[in-house]
Protein backbone atom coordinates (compact mmCIF):
# COMPACT_ATOMS: atom_id res chain seq x y z
CA UNK A 1 0.00 0.00 0.00
CA UNK A 2 1.25 3.51 -0.69
CA UNK A 3 2.67 5.65 2.12
CA UNK A 4 1.58 9.07 3.16
CA UNK A 5 3.61 10.80 5.57
CA UNK A 6 1.17 13.37 7.75
CA UNK A 7 3.01 16.11 9.65
CA UNK A 8 0.25 17.68 12.49
CA UNK A 9 0.62 21.33 13.24
CA UNK A 10 2.83 20.46 16.33
CA UNK A 11 4.61 19.00 13.94
CA UNK A 12 4.85 15.63 14.68
CA UNK A 13 5.14 13.27 11.44
CA UNK A 14 3.97 9.91 11.37
CA UNK A 15 3.53 7.76 8.31
CA UNK A 16 0.07 6.15 7.22
CA UNK A 17 -0.98 3.32 4.69
CA UNK A 18 -3.04 4.61 2.05
CA UNK A 19 -5.72 3.82 0.24
CA UNK A 20 -5.18 4.10 -3.72
CA UNK A 21 -8.53 5.87 -5.04
CA UNK A 22 -9.36 7.86 -1.87
CA UNK A 23 -8.37 11.14 -1.67
CA UNK A 24 -5.45 12.63 0.72
CA UNK A 25 -8.17 13.98 2.53
CA UNK A 26 -9.58 11.09 3.01
CA UNK A 27 -6.51 9.12 4.11
CA UNK A 28 -5.98 11.46 6.54
CA UNK A 29 -8.95 11.48 8.12
CA UNK A 30 -9.77 7.97 7.80
CA UNK A 31 -6.00 7.76 9.99
CA UNK A 32 -7.46 9.84 13.04
CA UNK A 33 -6.28 13.46 12.38
CA UNK A 34 -9.05 15.32 13.30
CA UNK A 35 -7.14 18.52 13.36
CA UNK A 36 -7.92 18.00 9.47
CA UNK A 37 -11.54 19.01 9.76
CA UNK A 38 -12.06 18.67 5.99
CA UNK A 39 -16.14 19.80 6.97
CA UNK A 40 -17.41 19.42 3.73
CA UNK A 41 -16.70 16.22 2.91
CA UNK A 42 -14.31 16.75 0.03
CA UNK A 43 -16.82 18.95 -2.24
CA UNK A 44 -14.31 21.46 -2.86
CA UNK A 45 -16.30 24.01 -1.09
CA UNK A 46 -14.63 24.63 2.61
CA UNK A 47 -10.82 24.79 2.88
CA UNK A 48 -10.92 23.41 6.09
CA UNK A 49 -8.63 20.28 4.28
CA UNK A 50 -5.47 22.52 3.50
CA UNK A 51 -2.16 21.39 3.73
CA UNK A 52 1.44 21.98 2.39
CA UNK A 53 3.12 19.66 0.35
CA UNK A 54 6.56 18.47 0.21
CA UNK A 55 8.17 20.69 -2.44
CA UNK A 56 9.58 17.89 -4.04
CA UNK A 57 6.36 16.42 -5.34
CA UNK A 58 4.34 19.81 -6.19
CA UNK A 59 4.81 18.37 -10.03
CA UNK A 60 3.32 14.89 -9.10
CA UNK A 61 -0.11 16.65 -8.35
CA UNK A 62 -2.72 17.49 -10.74
CA UNK A 63 -3.30 20.86 -11.75
CA UNK A 64 -5.28 23.05 -9.41
CA UNK A 65 -9.07 23.52 -10.72
CA UNK A 66 -10.06 27.42 -10.81
CA UNK A 67 -12.73 26.83 -7.62
CA UNK A 68 -9.70 25.29 -5.44
CA UNK A 69 -7.48 28.28 -6.49
CA UNK A 70 -10.16 30.43 -5.41
CA UNK A 71 -10.67 28.70 -2.11
CA UNK A 72 -7.19 28.75 -1.26
CA UNK A 73 -6.84 32.57 -1.52
CA UNK A 74 -9.60 32.89 1.37
CA UNK A 75 -6.84 31.26 3.45
CA UNK A 76 -4.55 33.63 5.51
CA UNK A 77 -2.15 30.70 5.33
CA UNK A 78 -1.85 30.08 1.67
CA UNK A 79 1.61 29.45 0.07
CA UNK A 80 3.17 28.26 -2.87
CA UNK A 81 2.72 24.61 -1.90
CA UNK A 82 -0.75 24.82 -0.69
CA UNK A 83 -3.43 22.52 -2.14
CA UNK A 84 -6.94 21.24 -0.62
CA UNK A 85 -5.99 17.83 0.28
CA UNK A 86 -9.44 16.38 -1.17
CA UNK A 87 -8.64 17.54 -4.71
CA UNK A 88 -5.39 14.94 -4.64
CA UNK A 89 -6.09 11.37 -5.73
CA UNK A 90 -3.83 9.60 -3.53
CA UNK A 91 -2.27 5.90 -5.23
CA UNK A 92 0.86 4.29 -6.05
CA UNK A 93 2.42 7.28 -8.27
CA UNK A 94 2.49 9.30 -4.54
CA UNK A 95 3.93 6.56 -2.45
CA UNK A 96 5.99 8.78 0.02
CA UNK A 97 4.21 11.94 -0.10
CA UNK A 98 4.64 13.95 2.76
CA UNK A 99 2.09 16.69 3.71
CA UNK A 100 1.70 19.34 6.53
CA UNK A 101 -1.32 20.52 7.68
CA UNK A 102 -1.91 23.83 7.41
CA UNK A 103 -2.51 26.12 10.11
CA UNK A 104 -6.12 27.02 11.40
CA UNK A 105 -7.74 29.82 9.41
S1 LIG B 1 -12.89 18.94 2.41
FE1 LIG B 1 -13.83 20.80 2.00
S2 LIG B 1 -12.60 21.68 0.46
FE2 LIG B 1 -11.63 19.80 0.92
Amino acid sequence: MPKLNVVTREGKETEVDGEAGHSVMEVIRDNGFDELLALCGGCCSCATCHVHVDPEFMVKLPKMSEDEDDLLDSSEHRNEYSRLSCQIPFGPDLDGLRVRIAPED
